[in-house]
């Protein structure tokens, strides 16, 4: 296995204990079945188109350990996993042990520098957290052969709510910003912005044919977000910052996880939050 570290724009969080790094990254969030379904969903319509993959933003492997998986039942091909976070490469390096993955250490934006040609690149859950999407699908198009294939996945993005079901992220956020309130800690309006930078299905098609992708398909993906998962995510740094912006990390975690279930009392829904992941499959000119 190997690895590099090509990228100099290290994030804030790499300054951050590991401690902190254990607690609020994004693994436990992901160890929820159903993350792994949309995943596996997305992984298994494009495992066969190849056997150099990039999986960009790889996070804690989840999805490294998904294609490795397809690549292993074939004996050959190769994954570049790419991460700007040092402790969620760490991560993942931790979980998928193979001489078939070489870990990167670079953002999406700096991709064409980071990685060869391959002929598919898997982008899940990372997307809405790029500001400049039209630049990052460009350089995604450059490393991908003519003919390739890119498969990227989103949870956050206009028209993730499925009906009757917005109302609790806004109580959500209440209830937070009122626990919040009473220690003491004030809260600032989240504007997308600063946040997360979502887009329409139909704006994504725009986008990747901008990009000079081809034969773009998407569909819409719905599950059901158990309280447990609202409350893990609800401890995902960059989910803190985005809901609850300049709120310090600790105390906007625990607000968030405390409000789950008094949100969901509150939008009168029982069980589980439905909701949409995109799933966005486009080509490359042959
Ligand atoms: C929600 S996690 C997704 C991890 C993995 N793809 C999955 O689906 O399990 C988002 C990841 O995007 C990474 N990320 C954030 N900004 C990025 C950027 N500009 N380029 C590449 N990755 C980025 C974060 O470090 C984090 O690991």
């Amino acid at each position: 296995m190997k690895d590099r570290i090509a990228d100099s724009q290290v994030p804030p969080e790499a300054a951050t204990s590991a401690e902190d790094n254990e607690r609020y990254g994004f693994s436990r969030f992901a160890s929820h079945p159903f993350f792994g379904e949309v995943n596996r969903w997305l992984v298994e319509r494009v495992a066969s188109l190849g056997h150099r993959f990039v999986d960009l933003a790889c996070g804690p492997g989840a999805v490294t350990e998904l294609l490795l998986q397809r690549l292993m039942d074939r004996g050959r091909g190769l994954i570049y996993a790419v991460d700007p976070s040092l402790s969620e490469l760490d991560r993942a390096r931790r979980r998928v042990a193979s001489g078939l993955v070489e870990f990167i250490q670079g953002s999406a934006e700096n991709l064409s520098r980071l990685v060869p040609q391959v002929d598919v690149v898997v982008f899940c859950n990372a997307i809405h957290l790029i500001k400049d999407k039209l630049q990052v699908l460009s350089e995604i198009r450059k490393v991908l052969r003519s003919g390739g294939t890119l498969a990227f996945n989103t949870t956050f993005f206009k028209g993730c709510y499925p009906p009757g079901t917005e109302r609790f992220y806004r109580y959500w956020i209440l209830r937070a910003a009122q626990y919040l309130r009473e220690r003491g800690v004030s809260v600032l309006r989240a504007e997308k912005s600063e946040s997360l930078e979502w887009v329409t299905p139909e704006e994504y098609g725009a986008l990747v044919s901008a990009a000079g992708f081809v034969e773009p398909t998407w569909r819409l993906h719905e599950v059901t977000l158990s309280p447990e998962s609202l409350e893990d995510i609800g401890q995902f740094s960059l989910f803190v910052r985005g809901a609850l912006p300049r709120v310090p990390l600790e105390i906007g975690a625990d607000a968030l996880a405390q409000a789950v279930r008094v949100a969901m009392r509150d939008a009168g829904i029982q069980g589980g939050v439905p909701r949409f992941w995109l799933q966005f499959i486009a080509r490359t000119q042959a």
